[in-house]
Parts: C-alpha cells; sequence; structure tokens
C-alpha cells in the first residue's frame, strides 16, 4: 500500500498575480487532417447549420469554453495563400499542402471562420504566411478583414457577402519559423527584420492591433534564447507578443517525469521573459513582451501520423491522439502553470480543438465526444476567471529522472469574480493519494467546499468512440473541515478543481 502524504496551502485574496486574462483561454484550429474537414465543418452532417458547421460540435466548444481561436496555422498557414479560401466555392481551387503532404479543398477559408467565430463567441487570432510569403499579402489579408470599404481588398470582401470588416485584432507573424521542417524557415536575424517590417505597415493600416513573433519551437530546440534575443531586438517596439511552443509525452516509459512536465514549461517561460526584459533592459524601453504560449497540449509525436502514408488526401486521420486519463492530469498540470504565470503569458493556445491532438473527437456522419482532455480545459476555462492569488504551498517532493526533486501537489488558486475561489490541484503522485489541507484564516470563515476529481485506477483508461464516457470527472465528497482548515483527500494521478463558496 501506497504511503499517504499531506500537503498544505493558504492564500489571500489582497495578495494577487495578475487578472486571469481573457485569451488565456485560446484554442488552435488548423488546415490539418479533421480538424477542419469533418471537425468543425461539415456541410452533409445531420447536425450541419447553413453555414455546414457541425452543431454537435459547436455545443462541446461552448461547454469547453475556448475564448479565441488560433487560425489557419500551424504549419499550414507557410505554404497557404488565403485568397484560394475567400469567394464562391465552386471557383476555389485545390491545392497541394507540403506541410502535412495532403490536398487543400479550400471550402473552408477566412468568411467560413469568421461565421465559426462568431457561432462560438470566439476571438479570432489569424496567422500570415512568412514563408512563401511575405509583406505585401499580409497587408492585402488586413486589408481584406479590416477595411471597411472603399478599396479593391475590402470590397473583394464585400462582394463575397460580408459587408462589415470582420476587426481582427490579434495576427500572428508566421509561425515558428525556426523549425526546419518549416516552409521558408528563416534565421532570427531575417526572422527579426521580417517580423518588424511586416508589423509596422500591418499598423499603417490598423494601428490597434495585438502582434505576435514567433519564438522557439519548444525550449529544445538549439537556437532557444538566442532566437528570442535576435527576433526581439529586431522587432521589440512593433510587437506585442513572443511566442511560445510546447507539447509533452512520456518518453522511455519514464511516467514520473511526465507527471511534472509542468516543470519543463516553468522553464520555459522564465527562460522567454528573461530573454525579453533582457532584450527591453538594453534598448532601454519601458514597454514589456509577454508571452503568447499559442500551441500547449500533449501530443505523442512519435505515434504513426494515421493516414498520412496515403499521399495528397484529402483530410485524412493525422494526429489523432486518443487521450489517457494520465495525460488529462498531466494537460491540467499545464493548465495550472498557464494560470500561475499569467501576469507574462497574456495569451495562450490549447492545439488542437478538434481531432487533431484534441479535447474533442468526431466522426464523418457520425458522433462527437469529449477526450479526456476535455475536462480540465473546461473546469479551468469555467471556473479559472478572476484573480490569480499568490499561494504559499508546502508539499511532499518526489524524485524525477528528468527535473530532480518536484512537489507532488502542483496548485494555483483564483478568485472569482462572483465572491467565490478555486482551487485547481494535481496530485503528481503515481500511487500515494494526498491529503490537501486548505488554510482558510484569510477567506472569511467559509466552510462551503465542494471537489470535482479526475482520475482512473488505470492511467492508460481513454474515451473512445465505442465508450465515449469511460472517463469523466466525479463529484470527492472526502472533504472535512476543522479549526479553519479544509481536507481535501486527492486520490494518485489526480486532477481536483476545488470550489470554495
Ligand atoms: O499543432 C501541430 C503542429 O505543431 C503545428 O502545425 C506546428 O506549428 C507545430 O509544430
Amino acid at each position: 500500500m501506497a504511503e499517504h502524504h499531506s500537503a498544505r496551502i493558504e492564500f489571500d485574496p489582497r495578495f494577487t498575480v495578475a487578472d486571469v486574462p481573457e485569451r488565456l483561454f485560446g484554442s488552435f484550429v488548423e488546415h490539418l487532417g479533421r480538424c477542419v474537414y469533418t471537425g468543425i465543418y461539415e456541410p452533409g452532417h445531420a447536425t450541419a447549420n447553413a453555414d455546414g458547421l457541425r452543431q454537435d460540435v459547436l455545443d462541446l466548444i461552448a461547454e469547453l469554453g475556448p475564448t479565441m481561436v488560433r487560425y489557419p496555422g500551424g504549419n499550414f498557414v507557410s505554404g497557404y495563400r488565403w485568397e484560394d479560401g475567400t469567394g464562391p466555392k465552386e471557383d476555389r481551387p485545390r491545392r497541394l499542402d507540403l506541410a502535412w503532404g495532403t490536398t487543400e479543398t479550400n471550402q473552408f477559408g477566412l468568411g467560413e471562420f469568421m461565421k465559426f467565430c462568431r457561432a462560438t463567441d470566439v476571438e479570432p487570432n489569424m496567422a500570415v504566411n512568412l514563408g512563401t510569403r511575405g509583406l505585401q499579402e499580409a497587408l492585402d489579408l488586413l486589408e481584406y478583414a479590416n477595411h471597411p470599404g472603399g478599396t479593391y481588398w475590402s470590397d473583394l470582401r464585400r462582394s463575397h457577402g460580408d459587408e462589415e470588416p470582420y476587426g481582427i485584432k490579434l495576427w500572428c507573424l508566421g509561425n515558428e519559423m525556426d523549425g526546419p521542417w518549416q516552409i521558408g524557415q528563416k534565421t532570427a536575424h531575417e526572422y527579426g527584420r521580417t517580423a518588424d517590417q511586416v508589423a509596422r505597415s500591418m499598423r499603417y493600416i490598423d494601428p490597434e492591433l495585438d502582434l505576435v513573433a514567433c519564438g522557439s519551437s519548444s525550449r529544445g530546440m538549439p537556437e532557444f534564447g538566442a532566437w528570442e534575443a535576435e527576433v526581439l531586438t529586431q522587432s521589440y517596439e512593433s510587437v506585442d507578443y513572443i511566442s511560445a511552443h510546447a507539447y509533452y509525452q512520456p518518453r522511455d516509459g519514464d511516467f514520473k517525469s511526465f507527471m511534472a512536465s509542468a516543470q519543463d514549461m516553468e522553464l520555459f517561460i522564465d527562460g522567454v521573459t528573461a530573454t525579453a526584459d533582457a532584450v527591453g533592459a538594453k534598448l532601454k524601453s519601458d514597454k514589456k513582451i509577454n508571452i503568447s504560449f499559442d500551441e500547449w497540449n500533449v501530443w505523442y509525436q512519435d505515434a504513426p501520423t494515421g493516414e498520412r502514408d496515403e499521399p495528397w488526401s484529402v483530410a485524412p486521420r493525422q494526429l489523432e491522439n486518443i487521450y489517457s486519463t494520465m495525460d488529462a492530469v498531466v494537460f491540467g498540470s499545464l493548465m495550472i502553470t498557464l494560470l500561475r504565470r499569467c501576469d507574462r503569458v497574456t495569451a495562450a493556445c490549447l492545439a488542437q480543438l478538434v481531432n487533431v491532438i484534441a479535447p474533442i473527437m468526431t466522426e464523418p456522419d457520425g458522433p462527437a465526444w469529449r477526450q479526456t482532455t476535455f475536462y480540465p480545459f473546461a473546469e479551468a476555462s469555467k471556473f479559472g476567471r478572476g484573480k490569480v492569488l499568490r499561494v504559499n504551498a508546502a508539499s511532499p517532493q518526489l524524485e524525477t529522472e528528468k527535473y530532480g526533486a518536484v512537489d507532488a501537489l502542483h496548485s494555483v488558486a483564483v478568485a472569482n469574480e462572483d465572491g467565490t475561489f478555486t482551487v485547481f490541484a494535481v496530485n503528481r503522485d503515481l500511487e500515494a493519494p494526498l491529503t490537501l489541507e486548505i488554510d482558510l484564516a484569510s477567506l472569511g470563515g467559509r466552510t462551503d467546499l465542494t471537489c470535482s476529481t479526475l482520475t482512473d485506477a488505470d492511467p492508460d483508461a481513454k474515451n473512445t468512440l465505442a465508450e465515449q464516457d469511460r472517463v469523466v470527472p466525479v463529484a470527492n465528497g472526502d472533504i472535512t473541515v476543522k479549526d479553519g482548515v479544509a481536507f481535501v483527500e486527492l486520490p494518485a494521478m489526480s486532477w481536483n478543481t476545488i470550489r470554495i463558496a
């Protein structure tokens, strides 16, 4: 029997980290695999609305609660001609997508994406192609999207049926331009100069934009740090965010280190903020560059990519990872990190939204269901609003091969807008339960606590087409309150949402 141990936390509503940014709960829709086609868009589906959007998927997205969606890629954007996805559908060209080895039909494009954003009430986050294209095409796209009318590109949009400008505020200046896999990869100097020029010119059209320069594709990239320093040296005053991307998976059966993946995310955030601030200091700027963590997730990158082996097929099954309970707990821990660091991570995107390393799965002509990772995101988006509080924590330690000793308890506390509090807590221990003691002294004598827990005796338990609700969060009644301290029993390997009313 595994040893039972306890951890203790205390927090005070007067001591805050930051307001939780609206953009922290972003997600991502790329033209990749079945994310768009038969994911969000399937005109022939029994639930499809007049715009071809699957209502069953829209309903799950409403429950998931993303606030912003990045589009159209990802690696895809680096070879994309945005005009292909506009105008009458019968005239749209089919093209080779070199990033994923498929054929793009362009039946879904910018106008359809904007309809999707309105249907889901999310903010659009639009990426421009700085791989095969550059400044002029980015300006054309911005003029098409945001200019009211009376010019070639804005009138073209109006002729396509969208009288009102889209008003897209948030733009990514390319995607992963440091990656050797990227179409049109650039050196840091080349990219930094391009990002600066594109950003400055885009602001001539619309000065109110929020612009994201590409940071490193992962903390493991050989140029990590040096890349951010050079890109920001070139573009510091013209951009608002630097991006970060991170995906995690267990390596060589080392599940203990996998459970502590958020340690890497913390170090990543430390490294990028330190580098950005160092550039700012050197430039004697009082401006702060924040992080857009615009791709994060668990991703089994070594798993077969599915139908990619069929060359140039349309919307094949690619990157369709099926997530386990352990994956969901690690995912929850990454979400906790984003909340803990939301003073500098002011935008983030769960990559991706449907079918492709996603919390929502669909079958063509069939049902849509929730993966295990759906639940931590949905609970964080619902209850993680307000102010993140400073938490003092004492936790037992766990030894990991990759990160050394780490806290068994990973947690964050949020003062919600309605006067309640929420603690998100992960017990990283794969074997031992943990008693979480919450000091209620500074919370005005509250004793009303509830807890929702996601765990399973089988760490590999998954939700599948055949068993869609195999893993769901359950009410955890194992809570006692005594002398101003709450005692909440956290099972081994669990994600927990504790509400204090
Ligand atoms: O999200 C899948 C891919 O991961 C994206 O296209 C790319 O930006 C990243 O490498």
